[in-house]
């Protein structure tokens, strides 16, 4: 900064010296010209000249500060030996004081009047309130005659009874209120009384629903040990319902086996007719071998041979047989095996006859029919002379 103000400083000075006489300085770069030269000489001689001014001003300037000093002292001796110096400086002291205690007064005042600015303010606020609550009282003055005022009380005595008649219903109200509030804690009671009696009762019903519910549980119990019997007993029933029934099918297989044997047998029955001739001897068997019918018989083979029927089947018997012959004394007997159980008989008489002899009898398997001749004698060919067996039942 210092530097800053020197250099300024010094243009200044060189302003201030060089003045408008100065030409101003060639462009730089450039050789030194006789130009250049004049200007640097004119430059040093203006130089000389402002410092000789200078020179001159200076001396001037010290020699009126000699004076002024002298002038100063002489002035100041003058002060001393009068004594006002002292003088003037506890004046100014006083002076100073007295200022100071003006200046508080001042202060003091500056409020009070602050204050009392305030106030009147306020005041000026209140005088316009009264000023309007005056105004309104006039309006009021010149709307009020007396019949508003008396309707106003007659409103007011209206509202007055109206208010002693809500009071005394109030008064109602509240004794209907305290009479409810007394039903309300009798009810509360009773609500008491009634739930601690649904307590005791929820407890008694708990027990009852759990012995209820242990009951019902036995009873399930009971009831399942019941149903598991009686299946069991519906098994065993059913097993021997079962074995019943098969035992009955079986039963009635049989049965219907021994009807189709019945029936087979029925339509089985053996029934045959047969006839045979020839001279036959006495106690001989009458050969009647040619068969013409049969029924119900396996094996023929002895009646085809002999004309000896061997039965097959047991049963009753119809055993029917008929004989024509010529020989006087003829006599023939049906034999069951070898017992004569029927005969025909002929006696003096040699013309052709016949005679027949029939019986029933019951015969079993393997038993033999035949018939004999008692005496020898003929017997005439078929169809004069014929044997049939027929099986009834
Ligand atoms: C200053 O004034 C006071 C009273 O005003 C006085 O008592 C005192 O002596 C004075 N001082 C001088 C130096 O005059
Ligand atoms: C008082 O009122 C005047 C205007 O009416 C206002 O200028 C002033 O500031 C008020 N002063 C105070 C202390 O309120
Ligand atoms: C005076 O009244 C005006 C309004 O009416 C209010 O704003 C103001 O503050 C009041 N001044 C005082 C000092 O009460
Ligand atoms: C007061 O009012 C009642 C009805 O509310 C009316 O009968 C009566 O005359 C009134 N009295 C006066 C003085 O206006
Ligand atoms: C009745 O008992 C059951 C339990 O046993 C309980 O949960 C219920 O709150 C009871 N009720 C009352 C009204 O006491
Ligand atoms: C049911 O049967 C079981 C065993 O089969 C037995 O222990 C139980 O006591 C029976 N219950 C009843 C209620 O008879
Ligand atoms: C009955 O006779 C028929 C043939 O005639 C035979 O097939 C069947 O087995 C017979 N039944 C019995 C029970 O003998
Ligand atoms: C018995 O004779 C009949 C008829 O003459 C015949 O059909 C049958 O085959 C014979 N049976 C036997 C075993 O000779
Ligand atoms: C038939 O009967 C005779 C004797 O009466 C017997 O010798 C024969 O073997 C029988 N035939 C059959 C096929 O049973």
């Amino acid at each position: 900064m210092f530097y800053v103000f020197f250099i300024s400083c010094v243009f200044i000075c060189h302003g201030f010296l060089m003045d408008s006489k100065t030409q101003p300085p060639p462009t730089a770069g450039s050789l030194m010209t006789d130009d250049h030269y004049q200007f640097v000489m004119q430059f040093i001689f203006q130089e000389r000249q402002s410092r000789l001014q200078l020179e001159k001003y200076v001396k001037q300037l010290q020699q009126e500060l000699v004076t002024t000093k002298a002038d100063l002292t002489t002035e100041i001796n003058g002060l001393k030996q009068c004594g006002c110096a002292s003088n003037i400086k506890n004046k100014t002291s006083i002076l100073q004081n007295e200022f100071n205690i003006l200046k508080q007064d001042h202060d003091a005042l500056k409020i009070k009047y602050e204050n009392f600015q305030k106030e009147l303010n306020r005041t000026n606020n209140r005088s316009i309130m009264l000023e309007n609550e005056m105004s309104l009282l006039r309006q009021l003055k010149s709307v009020s005659d007396l019949k508003v005022i008396f309707d106003l009380q007659n409103k007011t005595k209206h509202l007055e009874q109206e208010i002693q008649a809500t009071n005394s219903r109030q008064q109602a109200i509240n004794s209907e209120a305290s009479a409810r509030k007394q039903d309300f804690l009798a009810l509360y009671q009773k609500v008491q009384i009634s739930e601690t009696e649904i307590q005791s009762n929820n407890l008694s019903f708990g027990i009852q629903t759990k012995q209820m519910e242990r009951r019902i549980l036995e009873v399930n119990e009971r009831y399942d040990n019941k149903t598991k019997q009686i299946s069991r007993t519906l098994g065993t029933i059913e097993s021997s319902m079962q074995n019943r029934i098969t035992a009955l099918s079986t039963k009635l297989n049989g049965q219907i086996l021994n009807i189709q044997k019945g029936q087979n047998d029925t339509a089985n029955r053996a029934l045959f007719t047969a006839s045979g001739s020839g001279t036959i001897s006495k106690g001989s068997v009458i050969p009647f071998k040619k068969v013409h019918t049969s029924h119900g018989i396996k094996n023929l083979s002895s009646v085809n041979n002999s004309g000896i029927f061997t039965v097959e089947k047991e049963g009753y018997y119809l055993i029917s047989c008929f004989v024509n012959t010529n020989t006087a004394n003829a006599e023939f007997d049906i034999r069951h095996n070898s017992i004569s159980i029927a005969s025909a008989t002929k006696h003096g008489d040699s013309g052709l006859e016949t005679h027949a002899a029939t019986i029933t009898a019951h015969l079993n398997v393997g038993d033999i029919v035949k018939v004999t001749a008692r005496n020898t004698m003929a017997v005439d060919s078929a169809p004069d002379s014929m044997l049939t067996v027929v099986q009834i039942i």
